[in-house]
């Protein structure tokens, strides 16, 4: 049987972008933006990953409004090469890894409505812009998700999507980061998210668990509430190391054969920062 992978909306090019429109953006479209943003700069600039704030500050980010996806990208790739194009929505995953490979980030190109500040089911432009791209003017991180991409490519091949999207779920846009004895943000999903900005730092519930590769490929997530533990890298380049320089090919034979681990537990063999109050799970 041969998946056909669906096709992109009408009005939408075979790569599935479409033009992002800035000038049919309202002034209350703009005001939404501007909210979540002051909102999100008077929690992060102690919490988040510095490299974050200089992301933010290059690429020009700190002006009002919704940002013009061309002049970003005139930015972008000066300083790292990537651009950024706008999507209807949710792309399918060959079309994103397809993307990610060439150094194109796609961002939907619509925003919340103001009932919709806290939560809302599918990314929209200030999830996907301010979340993701302000760490793509590093370089070692815009490395890793060019990786990301092309093993996304080759993953499909071994058909470990899943597995690998555990991957991205976990760092991308649920890591945290180490900063000498603290721990700062840096996954995109809590960077958009006031609840989760607090709550990933000082709830103390969840674990925070030294980042691991086979142990977080094994690791489910929840999509639909705050997480109930995340994990730890050390550093970009250290997470670079970890995955580019590993053949995932191998390892996504082995994990076949181990089970998958629920979102909530902790395992002995996990190496904490903060043990939490997690339901302990098996040896
Ligand atoms: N090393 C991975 C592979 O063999 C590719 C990859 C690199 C995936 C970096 C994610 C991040 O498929
Ligand atoms: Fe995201």
């Amino acid at each position: 049987m041969t998946e056909q992978a669906p096709l992109p909306p009408a009005g939408a090019a075979p790569d599935w972008t479409i033009p992002q429109r800035w000038q049919a953006y309202t002034a209350a479209d703009h005001a939404t933006w501007d909210q979540l943003y002051a909102r999100q700069m008077a929690l992060l600039p102690d919490r988040v990953v510095p490299d974050f704030l200089s992301g933010v500050a290059a690429l020009g980010l700190d002006a009002p409004g919704i940002p013009d996806f061309e002049a970003l990208s005139a930015r972008l790739r000066r300083l790292t090469g990537w651009s950024v194009v706008a999507v209807p929505g949710l792309v399918p995953d060959e079309v994103f890894f397809e993307h990610l490979a060439n150094r194109r980030f796609v961002a939907g190109n619509f925003i919340r409505s103001a009932a919709q500040l806290d939560y809302l089911q599918e990314p929209d432009v200030f999830h996907d812009v301010f979340g993701h791209v302000p760490l793509l003017a590093h370089p070692v991180y815009a490395d890793y998700m060019q990786a990301y991409g092309r093993g996304g490519l080759r993953a499909i091949g071994f058909g470990a999507i899943h597995k690998l999207a555990r991957l991205y779920w976990h760092t991308v846009e649920f890591g945290l980061i180490r900063d000498g004895d603290r721990l700062r943000l840096f996954g995109a999903g809590i960077l958009s998210s006031w609840g989760e900005s607090q709550y990933a730092l000082d709830d103390p519930a969840p674990p925070r668990i030294a980042f691991d590769l086979r142990r977080v490929m094994r690791t489910e997530y929840l999509i639909d509430r705050f997480q109930q533990h995340y994990f730890v890298i050390d550093s970009f380049e250290d997470l670079l190391r970890r995955t580019l320089e590993v053949d995932f090919g191998p390892l996504y034979a082995e994990l076949e054969h181990l089970p998958d681990l629920a979102p909530d537990l902790t395992l002995p063999s996990d190496r904490l920062y903060h043990a939490g109050a997690p339901r302990p799970g098996p040896p």
